[in-house]
């Protein structure tokens, strides 16, 4: 490594320092530098040696801070969910979008695989503020196979006021919904997928990774599984209203998941979006 590069990795462990001594004496970074004087408690004294000490071995300060920004909130993490990550924001906005251009009276949404609930939280909460003076309805759902992460949601969407808003329920992608859908089965659905897309090696090779949950990363040994199981549980429900389905993946993943949705959907439904680097992010099914 250079002397730039050795400059700037300290730089940001000390930033990221500041903010664990923030976080300690529940003040924000500018308190902390303008305080030099303050004397730590006991308590105060012992956590941040704790959570000093596990950034030192590679925790991620999200975990350490027990928070992460999405879409402009703040979202409760824990160990027990994955961290929102910035590519995922695409996601909320193609569902506003859809919220703005298609004027239908009953949309669903849901989030499979909510984890945090960042992606269905901070969806309803856009809309919902629209709607109350359009007086039209939503239903949101969200779902997740993890108890813990289900609990680490309703956290969230009780902090933004939306807790009544959003159904939350424990079960394998689809199948919680399934009778809610096949009662809608006309209703226009939008349904976020941001589901575990690793291989078993990509994950153990990823290091930066090595502190989430494996059920939130590890999609069986092509990466696929879930994806595939999605399509498959999507097309037996015979849904017949308008459908967008997104779906967050690997971009080497494209031509494989687009493969697999042919054999559900006509090609004129299958579309491929970009992140900002320009890797095809999303295998979208969008049926009018
Ligand atoms: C990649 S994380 C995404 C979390 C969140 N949606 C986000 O974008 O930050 C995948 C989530 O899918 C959940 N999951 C794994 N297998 C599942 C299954 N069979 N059915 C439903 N959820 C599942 C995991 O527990 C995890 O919370």
């Amino acid at each position: 490594m250079t002397i730039g590069q050795n400059l700037s990795t300290a730089e940001s462990f000390r930033r990221e320092a500041l903010s664990l001594l923030a976080f300690v004496c529940r003040r924000d970074a500018s308190w902390v530098i303008a305080h030099p004087e303050y004397k730590l408690d006991n308590k105060e004294s012992r956590l941040f040696a704790k959570k000093l000490s596990q950034l030192k071995s590679g925790w991620p300060l999200a975990y350490l801070l027990e928070e992460k920004n999405f879409y402009k909130h703040s979202f409760t993490v824990s160990p027990a969910v994955l961290i929102p990550r910035p590519e995922s924001e695409m996601i909320v906005e193609a569902a506003l979008e859809y919220h703005q251009k298609k004027h239908y009276r009953q949309q669903i949404f849901l989030d499979l695989g909510t984890g945090s609930g960042a992606l269905i939280i901070s969806i309803a909460g856009h809309i919902n503020n629209q709607e109350i003076s359009k007086n039209s309805c939503c239903y949101f759902g969200a779902s997740d196979i993890s108890a813990a992460a289900l609990k680490v949601a309703e956290i969230n969407a009780r902090k933004q006021r939306l807790k009544s808003k959003i159904s939350f329920r424990r079960g394998d992608l689809l199948l919680p919904w399934r009778r809610y859908l096949q009662i809608n089965r006309h209703s226009p659905l939008f349904i976020a997928a941001n589901l575990p897309y690793l291989t078993p090696k990509e994950q153990a090779q990823e290091a930066s990774i090595a502190y989430e949950p494996k059920l939130a990363l590890i999609g069986g040994r092509d990466g696929l599984e879930l994806y595939r199981r999605l399509l498959e549980q999507l097309a037996s429900l015979k849904m017949s209203g308008p459908l967008f389905l997104m779906m967050e993946i690997n971009p080497r993943q494209a031509p494989s998941l687009i493969k697999e949705a042919k054999k559900y959907w006509r090609p004129e439904y299958i579309q491929k979006k970009s992140d900002l680097s320009g890797r095809t992010r999303f295998i979208i099914i969008n049926k009018s």
